[in-house]
């Protein structure tokens, strides 16, 4: 798009969307939800902002009149307390990572777990599957509460006993610490901790012995796009889903949400597929 699109599409109707992090500067959202309204011919811009004073920031969100916000690290747990209204699927995660403005109310859902369970079962089943979830954080939630509401088995493998237990038991599922992770029994592995993560490429969050053929293996991990776990399950001949997968889908929702139009999944994927491997 050119300077001179940009002055004619923006006009006193354009709606604000945006996402607020901490850091931010890294983000691929505003690049992919301005592309899907323009591909779909929405009247809207979508922005990305630093943000540290929360409050201010909800408070903005309410004199501005935003369409929507997408919420990311570190703010995902404590935005619940600021909005009108959270809808069970995110209370019972425990995160909002999207914020619809519905005639002035605020309502806090979750894209993430959908986004997550979406991006798999383009390449598997989930029900009745044996499912290790790596790491017992955010990401893990949202990852366990959506396998358990596909009917998968779930294991919470996790570095940390007392945390990794916890997170278990709220979702009905087995624990495993990650030092006594095989891999044995598993049909799905998706790793949920930063490890793999830019500059750290040479780690990851399992011994390569832990893979089989025949598994699916999911990261979350998306920068870089094919980390050593995907890189390592490609090559013992597993299924591999990369973690651009669930960020295009988590993002489809939120544009479904707040456009009420089919979101344009192919051309996202496409554009963030190209700014990640640097093609223009
Ligand atoms: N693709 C997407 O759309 C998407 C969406 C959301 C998040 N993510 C990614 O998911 C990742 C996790 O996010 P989060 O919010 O869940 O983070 P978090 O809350 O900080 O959780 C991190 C988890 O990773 C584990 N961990 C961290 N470093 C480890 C290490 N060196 N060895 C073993 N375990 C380690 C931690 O274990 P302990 O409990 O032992 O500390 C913890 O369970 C991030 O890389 C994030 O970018 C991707």
């Amino acid at each position: 798009m050119t300077a001179t699109d940009a002055k004619l599409t923006i006009g006193t109707h354009t709606r604000l969307f945006g996402v607020i992090g901490d850091p931010i500067v890294h983000s691929l959202s505003p690049l992919m939800h301005n592309t899907a309204f323009r591909q779909t011919g929405v009247d809207a811009v979508y922005l990305a902002f630093h943000v540290k004073d929360l409050p201010g920031a909800v408070a903005g969100f309410r004199a501005l009149n935003m369409g929507g916000v997408s919420v990311t690290i570190p703010h995902k747990v404590s935005i619940m307390d600021l909005l009108d209204e959270v809808e069970p699927m995110a209370r019972e995660i425990g995160a909002v990572n999207s914020i619809i403005n519905q005639g002035g109310h605020l309502i806090g859902f979750n894209s993430d777990s959908p986004g997550a369970t979406a991006a798999l079962s383009e390449k598997t089943v989930i029900k009745g599957k044996r499912v290790a979830v790596i790491g017992a954080g955010g990401a893990a939630r949202a990852m366990a509460h959506g396998i358990r509401s596909h009917g998968g088995r779930l294991t919470i493998v996790n570095r940390s006993e007392a945390r990794g237990r916890q997170l278990a038991e709220a979702m009905d599922g087995e624990f495993c610490p990650l030092a006594d992770f095989r891999g044995d029994g598993t049909d799905i592995l998706v790793n949920t901790t930063s490890v793999g993560m830019s500059p750290d490429t040479d780690h990851m969050p399992v011994s390569r012995d832990s893979l089989r053929s025949g598994m699916t293996v999911m990261d979350m991990v998306y920068n870089p796009l094919e980390t050593r776990l995907l890189r390592s399950a490609r090559e013992i001949g597993c299924t591999v889903v990369d973690g651009v997968a669930m960020f295009v889908h988590q993002g489809a929702i939120q544009f479904e949400r707040w456009t009420g139009q089919k979101a344009p999944v192919a051309l996202m994927k496409k554009i963030v597929l190209n700014a990640l491997t640097g093609r223009a």
